[in-house]
């Protein structure tokens, strides 16, 4: 058995390929824009944004804490690594 295909098969195989990249590409440019709010640029954050990661993360529960200055709402994904999901603002 050879291992070339047929001409007419390559060339097929080529343009599902293109075809797929083509749908490829509208997904990703037609994908909603990212809705997780940034962390503020304010004088509650501001400290954060030098810091490592997760040193940063140990503080972030001292005010988004149920009884905290600013409580996360109840249907607020899981917490672990809060910048893993919150960026820096731009
Ligand atoms: C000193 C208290 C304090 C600390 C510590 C703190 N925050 Fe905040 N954060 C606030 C307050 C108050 C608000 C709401 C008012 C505002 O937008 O600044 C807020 C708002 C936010 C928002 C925006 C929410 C929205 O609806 O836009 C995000 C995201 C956030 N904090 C993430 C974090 C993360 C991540 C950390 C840890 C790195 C952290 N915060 C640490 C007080 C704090
Ligand atoms: C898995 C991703 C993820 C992680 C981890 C995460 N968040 Fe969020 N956070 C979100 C999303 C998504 C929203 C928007 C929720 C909404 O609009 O209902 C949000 C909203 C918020 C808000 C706005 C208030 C609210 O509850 O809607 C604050 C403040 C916040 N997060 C802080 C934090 C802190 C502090 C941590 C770490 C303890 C953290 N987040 C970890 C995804 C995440």
């Amino acid at each position: 058995m050879t291992t070339t295909l047929p001409k007419r098969k390559t060339l097929l195989l080529n343009i599902v390929f293109v075809v797929v990249v083509l749908g490829l590409l509208l997904f990703l440019w037609n994908a909603p824009p990212e809705t997780t709010p940034r962390m503020p640029p304010d004088e509650n954050h501001q400290r954060f944004f030098a810091m490592d990661r997760k040193e940063a993360e140990s503080f972030c529960e001292t005010c988004h804490q149920p009884d905290g200055i600013s409580p996360l709402s109840e249907d607020h994904p899981p917490t672990f690594r809060c910048l893993f999901c919150h960026k820096l603002p731009e």
